[in-house]
């Protein structure tokens, strides 16, 4: 098992949807053997049906609720990678708890690129269903959410054009100390 920098006890991932906090999250967890927890999948389980449907349903605000109460729970846990929903850090609370004794990577992407990949499946993703043109409404979700995501980012890491393996080699580098059990520290 690993040790990470500073004595955190997770690396949680933070950021806009479409800058692969679940796809280099289990991959940063396979290589570190941590755990992988993703918020989403914890609400999902929570409510017993997909996002997008309970949004419709419920709305966001509840959305928000439940989310708080699944960021309260992983954020306690230890030797995870937790992946979280982008709006995750829109509440005060949330970001207390999740930057509190974890090392915090804030994945991005370019606008463009982020467009580029939530088109896909831009089903799945409530907040892009409107009608309003997908690089404005990111651009409008990025000027509110930026500041929120940069205020507890230990770790920044641009994954426009960085391979997964790359972004997660790069996260390991920053965020793990170098000494593994049984290992040399020099
Ligand atoms: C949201 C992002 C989604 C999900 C929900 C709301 C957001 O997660 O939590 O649709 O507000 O940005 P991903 O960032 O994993 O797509």
């Amino acid at each position: 098992m690993v040790t990470l920098r500073d004595g955190k006890r997770n690396i949680v991932l933070i950021g806009f949807m479409g800058c692969g906090k679940t796809t280099i999250g289990r991959q940063l967890a396979s290589r570190l053997d941590f755990g992988f927890t993703d918020t989403d999948a914890l609400i999902e389980a929570r409510i017993g049906g997909s996002i997008p449907e309970f949004f419709a349903s419920q709305g966001e605000s509840a959305f928000r609720e439940i989310e708080h109460e699944v960021v309260s729970k992983v954020a306690s846990l230890a030797n995870q990678v937790i992946a979280t929903g982008g709006g995750a850090v829109l509440r005060d609370d949330n970001r207390a708890l999740l930057s509190s004794d974890n090392t915090v990577v804030w994945l991005t992407a370019r606008p463009d690129v982020v467009v580029a990949r939530t088109e896909r499946r831009r089903g799945a993703r409530p907040l892009l269903t409107t009608d309003e043109d997908p690089l404005e409404r990111v651009l409008r979700i990025l000027s509110i959410r930026g500041p929120l995501y940069q205020s507890i980012a230990d770790v920044i890491i641009d994954t426009s054009d960085r391979p997964v393996h790359r972004a997660v080699g790069d996260i390991v580098r920053k965020c793990i100390l170098p000494f593994r059990s049984g290992g040399s520290t020099k």
